[in-house]
């Protein structure tokens, strides 16, 4: 990109028209639903990837720093155990964990090439110019893409492994989840390697406090996709009229965001032509976070078509990292 002569592409298989037509759809659905929900990715435009950002440095939200460590302490390891030529890393960002894998899997001397992949083509460009300059021997090819569903665009050949680090999976219910697993094992030879990051499921006070934080933090987040939901769809939502709801459902092993009206309230989203009716304590969800077990973890991997090789835990057991081979 930056030099001509470098070996960097990028594929672009997202556009801005097809995000639009995917927001209308799912805003579509969401609102006219019973009981009304949207989905968690439209938390995160610029101002919601800043709260996000926000959040990882809370103190009651342990999760990223608890997978940062962890990875740090394993990487080497997991490098040595992967010894893939390839990392491609889904919903990569300007990630901070990519050198991390970046210079471990360097350091065996198998690694010849990194495929981050994002919804964002902004953020894929300022992390591949970025990494040009500092891994200058690494091939880079970045993908433009929602990782739900355009894996089938990842560049082949060599030894693969797909990174999906920081528990995001958790936000996928079952069936979505069990979908992408096994899309991911779709697009991979036998031997390749899938290293995936799970939260686990821990107490429920330390889970509740690391969604609801002290100082109003995930609120903001939570209440973010409703001004995106102004934006982009020229609705009129009082953003602060909705209160933040985080839940344990101790059933599912989730936690459960939600928006709760605080008022009976009429909405109108002038580019959908739709309006929709809040009741008074009315909650939409947005977000679920699932929590895994160990076993849980092998057995969504099995069903996928991956073997659990080995797996790395912290010491509080609320993270864990798994590297499975594909089948
Ligand atoms: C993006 C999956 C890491 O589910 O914990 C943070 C998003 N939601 N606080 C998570 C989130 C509320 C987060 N991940």
């Amino acid at each position: 990109m930056t030099r001509p002569n470098r070996l960097t592409e990028l594929d672009v298989h997202l556009t801005a028209a097809d995000a639009e037509a995917e927001l209308r759809a799912d805003a579509r659905a969401g609102l006219t639903a019973v009981p009304k929900e949207l989905p968690p990715k439209y938390f995160y435009d610029a101002r919601g990837s800043e709260l996000f950002e926000k959040i990882t440095e809370l103190p009651e939200y342990y999760p990223t720093r608890t997978e940062r460590a962890l990875l740090e302490e394993s990487v080497a390891e997991i490098a040595e155990a992967s010894g893939a030529d390839t990392v491609v890393e889904l919903g990569s960002g300007s990630s901070a964990k990519t050198r991390l894998l970046l210079d471990a899997f360097r350091a065996t001397g198998s690694l010849r090439r990194y495929v981050p992949q994002d919804v964002s083509e902004a953020a894929l460009r300022g992390a591949l110019e970025a990494l040009e300059g500092e891994y200058p021997d690494l091939e880079l090819h970045g993908v433009v893409g929602d990782f739900t569903k355009d894996l089938a665009g990842l560049p082949t050949g060599g030894r693969r492994m797909i990174a999906f680090l920081g528990g995001t999976i958790g936000n996928l219910r079952p069936a979505e989840r069990a979908a992408f697993l096994a899309h991911v094992r779709s697009v991979l030879e036998p031997g390749e390697q899938l290293l995936l990051g799970t939260g686990l499921v821990i107490d429920e006070p330390t889970l509740l406090a690391a969604y609801d934080d002290a100082a109003g933090v995930t609120a903001e987040f939570n209440r973010n996709v409703l001004y995106v939901l102004n934006r982009e769809l020229h609705a009129d939502f009082v953003p602060e009229a909705f209160a933040h709801v985080a839940a344990w459902e101790a059933e599912d092993e989730w936690i459960e965001m939600r928006l709760r009206a605080e008022k009976a309230m009429r909405v109108r989203v002038e580019e959908l032509d739709l309006t929709v009716d809040f009741a008074e304590g009315e909650e939409m969800r947005t977000e679920i976070s699932a929590k895994f077990r160990p076993e849980g973890v092998r057995e969504m991997l099995a069903e996928a078509g991956f073997d659990l090789g080995r797996w790395w835990s912290d010491e509080d057991r609320r993270f864990a990292l798994s590297l499975a081979t594909a089948v």
